[in-house]
């Protein structure tokens, strides 16, 4: 097991600033760079958390919102066991991928320089390249998401990979392939992120897609040799394509140490939209049906995922904060003569996130070893109508009504509010479940 001795620079401190407390350090890329979204949390505060709470040899580490997976690759970089959940299809894709350290690095990247020859080969025939997205998948991607000529060059490496990978599918390689080519979609593409995704005014005519994704596989191929020596390739890590609030679909009872996450928050952020260009380009989400399927799983978060069978709010029906909170954002939009039918959502959403969560925590209960030791990220937020909802307390309220004991509630980093210039708390909600 690595030493889990951390540098002063490691810890989760206010010195840090705020800028450095969110990005990935140059020494932290490897593995943690093949993919990662906007949502992700740095890979420091896992480490800061792990040695807070005195992971050891035995320590099974969870993340039951596993995102693209700081948590679990981080843990099994340090040698712990990790479990992750996640429920969307590209995030746990990536997820999974940066787990795999199988392939080995030198065939790896000798099979990739095969496909980006033949791939240019093709390319050279332009502009007679032929492969399109189905209309119903075209339909899911926001206008002007990706230029004609980059989505052809895109499709046409990715016909190669999935071509090469029949052929050799015992080499386990394939999966590789397929995220690279997700990050350099992303490149080509006329999306920006800042941090809501949006669709740029000047747009990308063309792109060196090939050369971009080998200078990714590469990276990925110079990282699986580095890591060859830390003989942690076996280290039992796996996430699982789910749902949180029924975590004892996947984990065993009595099975969790740690609990390391980021949820959503109520912010109105729809989650799909993150991923919806690689998701649709890699096959995960192909029509409206799919991509109600893959909301319906989430934890509510926003007005355009709340489902008319939708009953998590439930949950939280004894808490007249939570209800009071919902109250002000109706009465808000009444006041600003608000109609629009997201705008009469707010509330609902809010409710049904907390409900959500609510659920989530009630089920992990069996899951965890007694004295096990959790951290949740949450932000506090004001995205409805600037109606403040402090959600790390509330959490910890609802937690401490389920019989976890709250140990602290830290405070990460502070973002500003984009619509009120207020400094809003992103703080951790520290849990122990006594068991
Ligand atoms: C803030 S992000 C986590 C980011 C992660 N810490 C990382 O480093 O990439 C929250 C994640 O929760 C996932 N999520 C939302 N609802 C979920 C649910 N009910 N079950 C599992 N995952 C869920 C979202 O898809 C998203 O990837």
């Amino acid at each position: 097991m690595t030493s889990l001795r951390l540098s002063d620079s490691d810890l989760l401190n206010l010195e840090l600033s705020r800028k450095a407390r969110n990005q990935l350090s140059h020494k932290d890329r490897a593995i943690h760079n093949w993919y990662r979204f906007v949502l992700s949390f740095p890979p420091h505060l896992v480490r800061y958390y792990l040695q807070r709470f005195q992971a050891t040899a035995k320590t099974v580490v969870l993340d039951p919102f596993a995102g693209t997976g700081t948590t679990v690759v981080e843990a099994k970089k340090l040698g712990f066991s990790a479990v992750g959940i996640e429920a969307n299809p590209m995030a746990h894709f990536a997820c999974s991928v940066k787990l795999d350290w199988a392939p080995r690095p030198e065939h790896l990247y000798q099979t990739a320089e095969n496909i980006a020859n033949a791939t240019r080969a093709e390319i050279a025939l332009l502009p007679h390249l032929s492969p399109t997205l189905s209309p119903d998948a075209a339909a899911l991607l926001f206008k002007n998401a990706i230029s004609p000529r980059p989505l052809k060059k895109i499709l046409t490496l990715l016909g190669h990979i999935d071509r090469v990978c029949d052929r050799t599918a015992s080499d386990l390689v394939w999966p590789h392939y397929r995220l690279a080519l997700a990050n350099s979609a992303l490149y080509a593409s006329n999306l920006r992120f800042a941090p809501e995704v949006s669709v740029a005014r000047k747009h990308k005519a063309d792109a060196q897609v090939v050369d971009h994704w080998l200078d990714q596989m590469k990276a990925i191929a110079d990282d699986l040799h580095s890591l060859n020596h830390l003989s942690l390739i076996s280290q039992p890590a796996v996430v699982h394509l789910g749902d949180a609030r029924q975590p004892q679909h996947h984990l065993a009872p009595n099975s969790v140490d740690l609990v390391i996450t980021s949820p959503p928050y109520p912010n109105e952020k729809d989650y799909t939209r993150t991923t919806r260009l690689e998701s649709v380009l890699l096959g995960f989400l192909e029509n409206k049906a799919g991509l109600q399927a893959v909301k319906h799983d989430l934890v509510r978060s926003n007005s355009r995922s709340v489902y008319r069978d939708d009953d998590d709010d439930r949950w939280i029906q004894n808490y007249p904060q939570i209800l009071e909170i919902a109250n002000t954002i109706n009465q808000r939009r009444e006041e600003l003569g608000k109609t629009s039918g997201f705008s009469r959502l707010y509330a609902r959403a809010t409710t049904l996130y907390f409900g959500g969560m609510a659920r989530h925590l009630a089920n992990l209960r069996s899951r965890l070893r007694p004295n096990a030791q959790l951290a949740y990220v949450v932000g506090e937020q004001a995205s409805y109508l600037r109606v403040h909802i402090p959600t790390g307390s509330l959490l910890a309220q609802i937690a401490q009504d389920l019989g976890y004991e709250l140990i602290d509630i830290d405070l990460f980093r502070t973002r500003r509010a984009s619509k009120t210039e207020v400094d809003l708390r992103e703080e951790v909600v520290l849990l122990r479940w006594p068991g």
